[in-house]
């Protein structure tokens, strides 16, 4: 009986109908913008870096960002392509929509599940997943990346980031929280190696590797104090920047002041 309680329970916090209800929640504070803006254009710049995207078919596995604050960096940058939008919640594809439309970008949006693309194969030069396959059950990332892969062109690029494991301070603190309840969503982190096995054996071309949205103890902290001090955006932006370029002077430092990783593959 218990079993098949949790089981269902399970299943339901990888469902379209709990990302609906979380989607009517604010997750992100408002002094959360700085560190997805620059967290959001450093993919960016690592996508640029590795390809160049004009007049392509483009598809971005979920809008949750978009959803909840007004950053739209990567349709603003690759304008010039065409945009499929999907999330598995459709009221974070209205909410996206809304920022979208007041900036005038186009994009066809469809609900969907990632683990079950509903396209035609080969389809798209490119396909970008902002942290979206942290929320699929673990047993189901191959799977879902195998798909991924057939829903490329023969010459497309996929890029995805995903969460680090070696943060071990965002590990604890997100355990710490999930015990308290107070951590809303399910999301599992991975050592890039082992993501790598799985890209090996499905024979991905791996053509760049990051670690990506530098997150340390207190930063949190120290935004929402910057916040309440009403300093400009762009100088908390800066803030960020800085010392992540500083950081990335330390290599060996790299993987344990990021939440995410990030790797851009080609269809092999
Ligand atoms: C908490 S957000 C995290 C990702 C977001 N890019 C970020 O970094 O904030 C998770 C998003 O993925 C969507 N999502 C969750 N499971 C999904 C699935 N199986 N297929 C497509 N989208 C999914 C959710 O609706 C939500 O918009």
């Amino acid at each position: 009986m218990r079993n098949n309680y949790s089981q269902k329970k399970n299943v339901y916090l990888f469902s379209a109908e709990f990302w609906n209800k979380f989607a009517l929640r604010t997750f992100y504070k408002p002094y959360f913008f700085p560190q997805l803006y620059s967290s959001y254009l450093q993919q960016i710049q690592f996508i640029e870096k590795n390809i160049d995207l004009n007049n392509t078919l483009i598809l971005k596995t979920d809008m949750y960002v978009e959803s909840q604050m007004d950053i739209v960096l990567f349709f603003e940058r690759f304008k010039g392509n065409k945009f499929i939008v999907m999330d598995i919640s459709l009221n974070v594809l209205k909410k996206a929509r809304e920022y979208l439309v007041a900036h005038g970008i186009e994009a066809e949006y469809i609900v969907a599940d990632v683990r079950n693309l509903p396209f035609r194969r080969e389809t798209f030069d490119f396909i970008f997943s902002d942290s979206t396959l942290d929320h699929i059950p673990q047993k189901e990332l191959g799977r879902a990346l195998m798909d991924i892969k057939a829903f490329l062109r023969k010459d497309g690029s996929f890029c995805f980031s995903i969460n680090n494991r070696y943060n071990y301070f965002l590990t604890l603190a997100k355990r710490i929280y999930k015990i308290l309840g107070m951590f809303p969503f399910v999301s599992f982190s991975f050592y890039p190696k082992e993501i790598l096995t799985i890209l090996m054996e499905q024979k991905w071309i791996i053509s760049d590797f990051d670690y990506s949205m530098l997150l340390l103890p207190f930063q949190i902290l120290i935004l929402k104090v910057m916040y309440r001090l009403k300093r400009p955006k762009e100088e908390v932006i800066n803030f960020i920047s800085s010392l992540d370029k500083t950081l990335r002077k330390f290599h060996f430092l790299n993987k344990f002041v990021n939440a995410h990783f990030i790797y851009f593959l080609r269809n092999g």
